[in-house]
């Protein structure tokens, strides 16, 4: 069994961890709002990335709908990995996939190397939540888990356009309630691996630059 990670408890307590408040947040109107109205967009992005008969992998549970679209995307065709590191979540997860057979949930941390290739890895807003070190190891992790010719799909925050109206909201959340984000945004995600020589990388930026879909796909070779 993976030990949760400290900042687990000591930042991310009430939104993964606490049963009572788990219930309440985990619902995509909830991530919606989270993510100022483009939840949607972001998860159609996402799962436009794969398609049917893909053998995919996901980092980390996500609020809402995207565990359930992107297995029912790859299909009994394919297969759906979700891994996360909180029993709580995992639990939730199992029953949102209840009755899927392509469909697993692994009791995991995402810095522990995953042992086999995927046609592709969904890594959604995970990576602003976690330390630089754990950033480094994640993205190695999920490079390495992408067979030749696959991809690894990375949504998350970035760096948003210099006059954005909700700067300085995103800036008091980075500040007090996700202090590892604000160098997410800094960087870019290809930084964070020795393997991304082996990919060719996209980028495109939604709402005025404030979110990131980056893919890498890697080179057959
Ligand atoms: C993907 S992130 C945030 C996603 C998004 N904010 C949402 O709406 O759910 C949240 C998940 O990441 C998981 N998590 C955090 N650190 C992890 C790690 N090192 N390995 C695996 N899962 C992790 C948490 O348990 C939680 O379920």
């Amino acid at each position: 069994m993976p030990e949760l990670p400290s900042y687990m408890e000591e930042i991310y307590d009430w939104a993964y961890v606490n049963p009572r408040l788990v219930a309440l947040l985990d619902r995509q109107i909830v991530v919606q709002t989270i993510l100022w109205g483009n939840a949607n967009k972001l998860v159609k992005a996402a799962v436009e990335e794969f398609k049917p008969g893909d053998h995919m992998l996901q980092t980390a549970n996500v609020y809402g709908y995207l565990p359930k679209t992107l297995a029912e995307r790859v299909g009994p065709t394919g297969s759906y990995e979700l891994r996360d590191v909180t029993p709580i979540q995992v639990k939730r997860c199992r029953k949102k996939l209840a009755g899927m057979d392509h469909a697993s949930v692994i009791h995991a941390n995402a810095i522990e190397p995953y042992g086999r290739t995927f046609d592709g890895v969904c890594c959604f807003f995970l990576l602003h939540e976690v330390p630089d070190d754990y950033k480094y190891r994640i993205v190695n992790n999920v490079l390495e888990a992408v067979r030749p010719g696959g991809k690894a799909v990375f949504v998350d925050y970035h760096q948003w356009n210099r006059f954005h109206p909700m700067g300085p909201i995103m800036w008091a959340v980075f500040r007090f309630l996700e202090p590892f984000a604000a160098s997410l945004c800094a960087s870019e995600i290809q930084n964070y691996s020795e393997l991304s020589s082996k990919f060719t990388w996209t980028k495109k930026t939604f709402f005025g630059g404030l979110y990131q879909k980056v893919v890498a796909t890697r080179v057959a070779e």
